[in-house]
This record gives C-alpha cells, sequence and structure tokens, in this order.
C-alpha cells in the first residue's frame, strides 16, 4: 500500500518527517474526518547526533524509518523527544527502539510511565517543567502543557532558533501543504476548529491558559512546528489567535445550528418549520438532518455548535427516552463544548403517547453538566404549534 510521506528542511538542521494519513476515517475511531489527517515528527541534526521529536502512527512505522534513512542513520539519534504519548505520535515508538538502539526517551514523568506500558520503553529520562535537554550545541527546553491534550503533553523550544514544537496544540485536521504560506487560511481555520472541539473540547479551557505560559516561559516563536497539519512559518501568531478565538466561545451573530433525526418525517417536517421561521427572522440557519437515508457528521455539527448562538435540536421519542443517536449528540455537546454552557439550547421533543420523558433525560444530560438554558419543548406526534417564537425569545431572555 502506498504511503504519502515528506522529508522537508525546516529551517539550518531541523526537519519536518510527515505522513499523510488520508486512510483513517474516524479519528480516535469516533469523529468523521473525511479530510484526513497528517502527524507530523521533526529531526534535529547536530555534530553529536540527532534529536527526534515524536514519531508517527504504527501502520506507517516502515515508512517511518525510511523517511528517517533519508536524513540520518537512525543509529545516530541520541535522544527521542515525546511530546505526548498518544499512539498517533508515538504508535512507532516500538519499531523506533529496535533501530536506534543507542537513543534515550525523554519525556513528562506520565509520557515515561505509558511509553513503558505500552511499548516497554525502559531508556527514559523525565523533562521537567523548565527543564532543558542540552545536545550538539543545541539546547531545547521543555514547558509543560497539562491537558493540552493529555497530563503528559509538554512542548519544546529550541532554544536561539525561535522554534516552538508543540504536538497536539496548534493542530488541525485535513491533509494541507506542508507550511502556512501555501495552504488556504480559510479552509485551514475550519479544520483547526474542527480539530480542536472534537480532540481538545473538553479541555478547551487549558488553552488560553497553555498559550500565556508558554508565551511567558520562552517568548514569541518564530516558527511553530505542530503534531497535526502546517508549520506555521510565515505568521505563527495566527494559529495563536485562531486557538484562542475558537476556545473564548464567541458565538457568530445570528447563527443557528438547527439538528434533528427524524425516524418517519415527522421531527423532520417540524425541523423544516422551524427553519423557516428562523431564517423569515433573520437568523442564519445550519441544518443537519439525521433520518433513515442520512447521518451528517457529527463532528461537523459540533464544530458549528461550538460558534452558534443557539442550537435547536429535534428528536423522537425512543423507549421514553431521546433516539440513541441524538443521545450520543447530546452526551457528545455536554463533554465537548464546556466553555459554551450559556448557549441557548432549545430540544423539540416529539412523543408518542408518554409526554415529558425525553425532557428530563435531556435535562440531566446537560443541566447536571451546568448548561444553563436548555428549554424543552414536549409536542404530540406530529402537532408542533404553529411558531416557536415565544419559547425562543423566553429562553434567549434567561
Ligand atoms: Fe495527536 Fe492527542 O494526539
Amino acid at each position: 500500500v502506498d504511503v504519502n510521506f515528506h522529508v522537508e528542511r525546516v529551517l539550518g538542521n531541523l526537519f519536518l518527517l510527515r505522513v499523510d494519513d488520508a486512510r483513517v476515517r474516524f479519528f480516535e475511531a469516533l469523529w468523521e474526518i473525511p479530510e484526513g489527517v497528517t502527524y507530523n515528527a521533526y529531526l534535529l541534526t547536530t555534530e553529536e547526533g540527532a534529536v527526534l521529536f515524536d514519531g508517527w502512527k504504527q501502520e506507517f512505522s516502515d515508512a517511518f524509518v525510511e523517511a528517517l534513512q533519508r536524513l540520518i542513520d537512525p543509529r545516530d539519534i541520541r535522544a527521542v523527544v515525546t511530546h505526548h504519548t498518544e499512539p498517533d505520535h508515538s504508535g512507532t515508538t516500538g519499531k523506533l527502539a529496535e533501530v536506534a538502539p543507542r537513543a534515550l526517551f525523554v519525556g513528562h514523568p506520565i509520557a515515561g510511565r505509558i511509553l513503558r506500558s505500552h511499548f516497554g520503553v525502559e531508556r527514559f529520562k523525565p523533562l521537567m517543567d523548565g527543564e532543558a535537554l542540552e545536545l550538539g550545541g543545541y539546547r531545547i527546553r521543555a514547558v509543560h502543557t497539562p491537558w493540552l491534550h493529555w497530563p503528559d503533553s509538554i512542548v519544546t523550544s529550541i532554544e536561539g532558533e525561535g522554534v516552538l514544537l508543540t504536538c497536539d496544540v496548534f493542530g488541525s485536521y485535513s491533509i494541507p501543504p506542508l507550511f502556512d504560506d501555501q495552504a488556504d487560511l480559510a479552509k485551514l481555520s475550519r479544520s483547526i476548529r474542527k480539530y480542536i472541539i472534537t480532540v481538545i473540547g473538553h479541555y478547551i479551557d487549558w488553552i488560553p491558559k497553555g498559550i500565556e505560559k508558554v508565551s511567558k516561559a520562552v517568548g514569541r516563536p518564530r516558527i511553530i512546528a505542530p503534531g497535526h497539519g502546517v508549520v506555521y512559518r510565515s505568521n505563527p501568531q495566527w494559529v495563536v489567535e485562531e486557538y484562542l478565538r475558537v476556545a473564548s466561545g464567541q458565538p457568530v451573530k445570528g447563527k443557528v445550528v438547527l439538528t434533528g433525526l427524524t425516524m418517519y418525517g415527522n421531527v423532520g417536517k417540524a425541523m423544516e418549520t422551524v427553519r423557516e421561521e428562523m431564517e423569515a427572522n433573520g437568523w442564519r440557519a445550519v441544518y443537519y438532518g439525521f433520518n433513515d437515508k442520512e447521518r451528517p457528521p457529527i463532528s461537523e455539527v459540533l464544530t458549528d455548535a461550538s460558534d452558534a448562538e443557539l442550537l435547536i435540536i429535534g428528536t423522537p421519542v425512543y423507549e421514553a427516552q431521546p433516539h440513541p443517536i441524538i443521545d450520543h449528540l447530546i452526551k457528545l455537546i455536554a463533554a465537548k463544548l464546556p466553555h459554551r454552557k450559556s448557549m441557548p439550547i432549545l430540544i423539540l421533543a416529539s412523543y408518542g403517547w408518554s409526554p415529558g420523558a425525553t425532557g428530563k433525560h435531556v435535562s440531566e444530560l446537560l443541566i447536571k453538566q451546568g448548561f444553563s438554558r436548555v428549554m424543552i419543548i414536549d409536542f404530540e406526534g406530529a402537532q408542533l404549534k404553529p411558531s416557536i417564537e415565544d419559547e425562543l425569545q423566553a429562553l434567549i431572555a434567561r
């Protein structure tokens, strides 16, 4: 099977080793990403041997060794900096330990534990917050950035070069060009938002904290080299601002996301009526309809909901609860949009013979997670009232 990978100089003795994963369909076996994703490792060559930063997903192990061999003899790798042990970056560790027998693994102590338990790595040295690794005249300083994306996550700065290596932080989905100056920034912006919400969303409050901490510790970088997506060499501040904007939860004025599931058409018709009413009232509606022929990507629903001013969810009742797919969607909203707890959410729940059950279930899911503006309109069968304007106004006014 063909593997598309790149080996490209970033600057001086620092190289990007990137593999384009167009095979993955569900990132983390969860998120629909037909656009694919890249895994970026980096290699710094010095007179005393090489320093490798991260790796790729395990299925690309052979290609990873081939990429390394284009630059060096892997036996010359002296240190492997593991910024984060999620196996999209560390999956090649097993193979690497074989081909680079003299390499010492360094990272946060939690990374050491995970490398040992997952890959049997024994040659590990902790690199604590603020500590530096020195090799061949280079000093590589670590900053611990917990929960971006795991508690093990660190970023490193190559001192004097202005290069910040950030792994998941400042990452994005898709298979873009190698560098920011070659990329379509509007497309990239959407990939960044989708990546943040789905992967880091649960820990999104750590983004501004982490950015502030890194900025104080190592200053403003000239180049940002993340573990997914493009290398920012032309305007690294752009991706910093994008991350801060997504994390701020600032909604787009007038944007409403409508999403709903219909088994036999009743909720579908109700959603269509509501959509027309919203648009007539000047809202910009983004609609995702689930039915017996279509199942839109939940990754996209969440991405759009992340900057909506209002969210409307329609569901039929299913065994006295919301439909299981809507139940799954609501759980993910509660988990991945913690920064949007004040977003008004209106649930339109159609029932057959038992009013109220769906509402109770949704309340438990969202209100217990701290979502403070949730309203449920129960309706029997297809009998949604002709206008929801009054409820909407009451909800928005809360
Ligand atoms: Fe790209 Fe959390 O791994």
